[in-house]
Parts: structure tokens; C-alpha cells; sequence
């Protein structure tokens, strides 16, 4: 689903910058993706989906620090 539409950036995109790229914080967002950059409509969503996606990311790498000890 499209977020951002002046960027054409979607969700899935933002999952996977935070995953993958490391993403942690709307700026990161802005510079990686370019999303929130223009009529900013879209920052509420947005930052909605990176929080949900951090938490996501830091409960697998806590589970896989569990799993390793
Ligand atoms: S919808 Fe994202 S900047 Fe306009």
C-alpha cells in the first residue's frame, strides 16, 4: 500500500529499510527513502509504520540473542 504518494513510497518499502538498511528514525526515513520529504501528509503514517517495524526488528533480534545464549 502506498504511504507516501508525492514519493511513491509504500509500506513494504519502509518495513524493509528498517530491516534491512537499518533504519531507526524518521530522518533516516526521509534521507533512505525520500518519504515525508514534500507535502509531509503522509509523516503520521509513516512514523506509525517505522515504530511498529522497530519494535518488529528489536523483538527478533532479542528472541535470536535468546535463542543463542
Ligand atoms: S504524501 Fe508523503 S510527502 Fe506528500
Amino acid at each position: 500500500m502506498y504511504i507516501c504518494i508525492c514519493k511513491s513510497v509504500t509500506d513494504h518499502q519502509i518495513r524493509k529499510a528498517v530491516f534491512e538498511d537499518r533504519v531507526s528514525s524518521m530522518r533516516e526515513l526521509r534521507r533512505c527513502l525520500g518519504a515525508c520529504d514534500q507535502c509531509g501528509k503522509c509523516a503520521t503514517d509513516a512514523h506509525a509504520i517505522l515504530r511498529s517495524s522497530i519494535s518488529e526488528r528489536t523483538e527478533m533480534e532479542q528472541a535470536c540473542m535468546e535463542a543463542a545464549a
